[in-house]
């Protein structure tokens, strides 16, 4: 199979292949993010070139279209193109695009952030998630006077050197070289769902700063975390004096209007934010209690330093960001509708995949379906023997055979946009139902 597809691939995409060359010789590994060659190059092929969008779809260099549901790594809950926001941008990149001043954009969606999520009541904004997830952890540990973050396994943070320990997705099992061991840096992992933590905590409570997770592991997996365990998490942080920190970089405003801890009804003291707060323009942003936010006040005694950033709190961004969640604030059937389908889609194709004995499971949580390929058939498979057993190979070429039947997925597939139709949602279970034997069966080597 896999000589097949990588044959139908080259063909129809002799430009692509041409830029890929191009690519090697002046970015390292040809990309500036490591996901984005979707693990092809591991398997002899080379990723797309993706030219423009429209709402559900994404058209490459050589003319191939395709059903996105990689979403710009989750962010275009919308779709692309929305013609609401791009009006945004024109307009508004029509009086300049960059200042670096404060803008009224900036008041409006840290007002709108406030407004709709109780656990938020101050705001810094900053361009990414890595920013946010950074500041974060270090807003805890001046606040508290302590040392140790706690970061589950898996949890994907972004690349900041804080956090990049037992990250999932990019890297398992093994920590970068080039940043301090975990130790020395004063970060502790551990397993969602397990009594681990809490052990630790009781034993460190002295020296635990934070507990930092996501409710739903993204980039690990498409894990969701159990709600007793993040209500314990809530009780045990709060009596030894840790700061709880929720990612919600992906979680929020994904699957209501609002952040994911509002309807567990868990609140975190610090909350990180990004993807569709920027409705697809760079944020990042870190929420939560005022009197841990207020530490970051210029001029005040013992001020935390975070927030440098030229482009913090980028005006386009504040715009775009601030439409889209009057958009989404107006979505609910929507937000209803590809929470439905999606966890739909997950249990056909994961019963698919029982019935047919295929070694692949189907994770996620609502609008969130990611694939995984292990390297043998286990019934009910937990988080560590799916994560243990992976097949990096077969996934890469689960990714080469959607490319060619015009689905673009990483974690194999990734979410559902409100620009998804029934339609469309069907084709790709279908696609994934038909390719999900021969890539599962087939000799790779
Ligand atoms: C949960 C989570 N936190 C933080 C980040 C980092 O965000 P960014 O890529 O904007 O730096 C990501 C990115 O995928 C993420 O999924």
């Amino acid at each position: 199979m896999l000589k097949e597809e990588i044959d139908i691939y080259q063909r129809k995409r002799p430009k692509s292949k041409q830029l890929w060359e191009k690519s090697l010789q002046s970015l390292a590994g040809g990309v500036s993010h490591n996901i984005r060659n979707f693990g092809l190059p591991s398997i002899g092929a080379f990723p797309s070139f993706i030219h423009s969008a429209k709402g559900s779809k994404l058209m490459d260099v050589d003319g191939n279209e395709y059903i996105d549901c990689w979403n710009g790594h989750f962010a275009m809950i919308l779709g692309h193109n929305h013609p609401i926001i791009q009006k945004v941008i024109e307009d508004r990149s029509k009086y300049g695009w960059h200042f670096g001043t404060n803008t009224e954009n900036q008041v409006k969606l840290a007002e709108t952030l406030i407004r709709d999520n109780p656990s938020i009541e101050k705001v810094r904004f900053c361009t990414s998630g890595t920013e946010a997830t950074m500041y974060a952890s270090r807003l805890a540990r001046a606040f508290t006077k302590k040392r140790v973050v706690a970061k589950a396994k898996l949890g994907w943070h972004g690349a900041n050197d804080t956090l990049f320990y037992d990250v999932g997705g990019i890297i398992v099992g093994k920590d970068t070289p080039g940043i301090l061991d975990k130790e020395e840096a004063g970060v502790f992992t551990f397993p969602i769902n397990s009594r681990e933590i809490f052990n630790f905590i009781q034993k460190n409570a002295t020296d635990l700063a934070a507990v930092i997770l996501e409710p739903v592991l993204g980039g690990g997996g498409g894990f969701p975390v159990d709600t007793d365990f993040l209500k314990r998490l809530r009780e045990e942080t709060e009596k030894c004096g840790a700061l709880l920190i929720f990612d919600e970089v992906i979680t929020g405003y994904r699957f209501s209007y609002g952040l994911l801890q509002n309807d567990l009804r868990i609140f975190p003291d610090l909350t990180t934010m990004g993807k569709i707060i920027g409705g697809g323009l760079p944020i990042g942003a870190v929420g939560g209690k005022k009197e841990v936010i207020a530490l970051a006040t210029p001029g005040m005694k013992n001020q935390v330093l975070i927030g440098g950033g030229t482009f913090s709190g980028y005006p386009l961004s504040m715009a775009t960001g601030l439409k889209t969640l009057e958009l989404l604030k107006e979505s609910n059937e929507e937000y209803k509708r590809i929470n439905t389908e999606g966890t739909k889609l997950q249990q056909e194709l994961d019963q698919f995949f029982r019935e047919e004995m295929l070694p692949i499971v189907a994770t996620g949580f609502k609008s969130i379906i990611m694939l995984h390929i292990m390297s043998k058939w286990v019934e009910e498979p937990t988080i560590k023997e799916i994560i243990e057993l992976t097949d990096r190979k077969r996934e890469s070429l689960l990714q080469l055979a959607l490319f060619n039947r015009g689905i673009i997925g990483l974690h194999g597939l990734g979410s559902l946009s409100m620009a998804h139709n029934q339609s469309q949602i069907l084709q790709l279970l279908e696609i994934v139902k038909e390719v999900a034997t021969p890539v599962t069966k087939s000799t790779i080597e």
